[in-house]
């Protein structure tokens, strides 16, 4: 049985036990949320790494999709400071494409959406240590937004002990773990709820949510197993 997610407006980082474990689409589905409930809701990537010329304009993937998903549009330069070109670490992107991340420059457009909106949804990047500089990493992001954190484990062999050393880094940087939710990465993984039940015995946290593998991932169908919204979504793999 999911928790519900807080009422009303709500901001949160989301990071993740990995890369490629469902953050976007978690995000997007709180996006999805807020949008619903009437929320004024924006949304930031602040470093992405790996980027494609379309349309006049450098795109990555996950900064439109969550730039489709807030109903709050804001120029790509405030929501994504850093659009690295390179599909790579973000800071060895960085350095190969020449460009210096300054948090501080992360920080003040994130002040800057602030005024624009409501609520903000922000997106890490990779897993929760991941470097952004030489001294500064994921982890010290959320930290310097002073965010709410939503933990995303995708489920697979190892995620138990990768979700639990994720929450002591969080615990440790005196971060609020709003909650987590957990998604089906692996849909051949044996004994998901047994690993359900092991994560949700250690997390000191509300578990939100629980999506399946799903046959076309999008934000809606994932909002749908996420807090007490309506279970409608009819294609769980
Ligand atoms: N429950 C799911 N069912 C089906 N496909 C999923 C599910 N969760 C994620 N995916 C797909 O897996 C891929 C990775 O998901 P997503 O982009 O959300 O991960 P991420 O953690 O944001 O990755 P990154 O570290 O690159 O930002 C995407 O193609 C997404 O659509
Ligand atoms: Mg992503």
């Amino acid at each position: 049985m999911n928790h519900p997610l807080p009422t009303g407006n709500f901001s949160c980082f989301v990071t993740g036990t990995d890369t490629e474990i469902g953050k976007t689409l978690v995000s997007a589905a709180l996006l999805y949320i807020l949008v619903q409930r009437g929320v004024q809701v924006a949304a930031m990537k602040p470093v992405a790494a790996g980027a494609e010329w379309r349309n006049g304009a450098w795109h990555n993937d996950d900064a439109d999709m969550l730039a489709h998903s807030a109903n709050v549009p804001l120029p790509p330069t405030l929501t994504t400071p850093y659009l690295l070109r390179t599909p790579a670490a973000p800071h060895i992107a960085a350095a190969i494409d020449k460009v210096v991340i300054d948090p501080a420059h992360i920080q003040q457009c994130f002040n800057h959406v602030r005024t624009q909106c409501e609520a903000v949804i922000v997106e890490g990047v990779g897993g929760f240590r991941v470097p952004l500089t030489d001294h500064f990493d994921t982890a010290d992001l959320a930290q310097q937004l002073a965010l709410p954190v939503i933990l995303v484990a995708g489920l697979r062999l190892g995620c138990i002990s990768q979700a639990l050393l994720t929450v002591e880094a969080i615990q440790v940087r005196g971060l609020q773990l709003m909650g987590w939710v957990a998604n089906t990465v692996d849909p051949h993984m044996g004994h998901v709820a047994a690993n359900l039940q092991a994560l949700a015995q250690r997390i000191p946290a509300p578990l939100l949510g629980h999506i399946p593998r799903l046959l076309e991932p999008s934000a809606s169908v994932a909002a749908s197993f996420i807090g007490t919204q309506d279970h409608t979504a009819s294609n769980d793999a």
